[in-house]
């Protein structure tokens, strides 16, 4: 039988105390709703379909296309699940129903959830946690050992309240069923609203087969209401990443303090020290070694590489790179194997052959620079004449002096050499030496 996911996004989540939507704020890097999809795609979903109501230009802004149903008004979680009656009525396979602000879910867990669901034959199930404080939660209500409905805090007597296995508000439903149930349920409740958690009964008084399913961390239901909690669910986010990262053999020197998001990847012997960040499509070889305070963001890294305090965006580093402390890589910057970049020194949109140095205090924009060729201290290419862009090609083997200005567009042949000072305006051959600056004056005992 086929599986389709409804998500309940449509809540204003006001205690985030924010403009953005709750569910597209960022856990280790990744909006939570996003996450959720992505364990989603890690069972066998044929579709996943958000409920959206507050603000649901801003989430299809951050998501993409995604097939999603409108909940103008928020009327409770029964209501919600309704609005998608219409697009479901000639399916009859099951759904999953999630909310979109639980993002430490794994994808394993709904699994085990779902397969539960079917070798049981089971209508609905509900996932539930034991919960020493189950303050605030839907009580999982039974009878002689037969689950027989949810009671909602509000409505729950003192009997109710000292229950500890709790809704945790994912469930496996047969479609046709849940759309059956849904139209009889009421709002004759404390708050007025449509609860889902109503066709437990209603399923239960004509005998249909429902059960609950009990996870083994109850952790993975945390819900994110406040910015203390997103913190907290990336903390456990960061931490099972870390933790898959050293299984499969990198090395982290303080786990605690290292900052890698979800989407990363790390080749085995490659060691990561405290106060790393390493962002989006990030992709880090074998045997390489990050240092201190240095953030890579979207940048592809080869093997047995070494960064120390720098920031790297959008590049690609090959085979024995070093680079820092304190430099920078702006987006298309491609270093080929041994390349070294020192201190201050930034390249952005250039290609450095093997073997090329640039130590010190260096701007590098918009440039070729060919193999083995040696920038000097405080070099710049000039490339921007306040309008436009232009390009510096440097040859291989060149020897460029410090502190030279090299004024684009402007080519120079290998082997050369430019003097220690000089603004080069015009191409400089091969093998030839090109120095601009004027003769220097020595006035004897001017002091006196
Ligand atoms: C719900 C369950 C409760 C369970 C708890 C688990 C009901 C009635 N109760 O309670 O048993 O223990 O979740 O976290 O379902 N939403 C909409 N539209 C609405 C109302 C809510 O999209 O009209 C969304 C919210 O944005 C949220 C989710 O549904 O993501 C849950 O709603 P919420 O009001 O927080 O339900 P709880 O009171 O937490
Ligand atoms: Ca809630």
């Amino acid at each position: 039988m086929e599986l389709k996911a409804l998500i309940l996004a449509a809540g204003k989540g006001t205690r985030m105390k924010s403009e953005k939507p709750k569910v597209i704020h960022e856990v280790n890097g990744i909006p939570m709703v996003k996450k959720i999809l992505n364990e989603l795609k890690k069972i066998d979903i044929k579709e996943s379909i958000l409920i959206l109501g507050h603000k649901k230009e801003e989430i299809l802004k951050t998501l993409g296309e995604i097939p999603y149903v409108v909940q103008e008004e928020q009327l409770g979680t029964g209501h919600a699940i309704i609005q998608a009656k219409e697009l479901l009525k000639d399916y009859d396979g099951d759904v999953m129903i999630l909310c979109g602000d639980t993002p430490l879910l794994k994808g394993e867990t709904l699994k085990k959830m779902y397969e539960y669901h079917k070798t049981n034959n089971c209508i609905t199930t509900v996932l539930t946690a034991i919960y020493e404080n189950p303050f605030g939660y839907g009580r999982i209500v039974k009878e002689n050992g037969k689950f027989i409905g949810i009671v909602e805090e509000k409505e729950a007597t003192e009997e109710i309240r000292k229950i500890k296995e709790v809704n945790a508000g994912v469930y496996c439903c047969n479609s046709k069923e849940l759309f059956k149930a849904l139209d009889k349920i009421d709002n004759n409740n404390e708050k007025g609203e449509y609860y889902l958690t109503d066709i437990i009964k209603i399923q239960v008084n004509e005998n249909k087969k429902v059960d609950s399913f009990v996870l083994e961390d109850s952790q993975e239901i945390l819900g994110v209401n406040s910015k203390v909690e997103l913190a907290l669910a990336s903390k456990i986010l960061r931490e099972r990443k870390n933790k898959e990262l050293m299984e499969e053999g990198v090395i982290l020197i303080d786990p605690d303090n290292t900052y890698i998001e979800e989407t990363v990847k790390i080749g085995i012997d490659t060691i990561v020290y405290p106060g790393v960040v390493l962002q989006g499509n990030t992709i880090i070889g074998e045997n390489c070694e990050i240092i201190g305070n240095t953030r890579i963001i979207d940048s592809t890294l080869k093997n047995n590489i070494r960064i120390e305090s720098s920031v790297i965006e959008e590049s690609i580093l090959e085979d024995k790179v070093t680079m820092g402390p304190f430099a920078h890589l702006r987006p298309k910057a491609h270093l080929k194997e041994k390349v070294h970049i020192g201190n201050f020194v930034e390249v952005k949109k250039s290609t450095l052959e093997s073997g090329v140095k640039a130590g010190h205090l260096t701007y590098l924009g918009n440039a070729t620079i060919g193999k083995d060729t040696n920038i000097g201290a405080g070099t710049i290419t000039c490339n921007y004449d306040g309008v436009n862009k232009f390009n510096t090609n440097i040859g291989e083997k060149v020897f460029i002096g410090s502190s030279t200005m090299l004024v684009a567009p402007v080519n120079i042949g290998s082997n050369s050499v430019t003097g220690a000072g000089s603004v080069i305006t015009k191409d400089v051959p091969e093998d030839a030496l090109a120095v601009e600056r004027s003769k220097q004056l020595i006035k004897l005992k001017w002091r006196k």
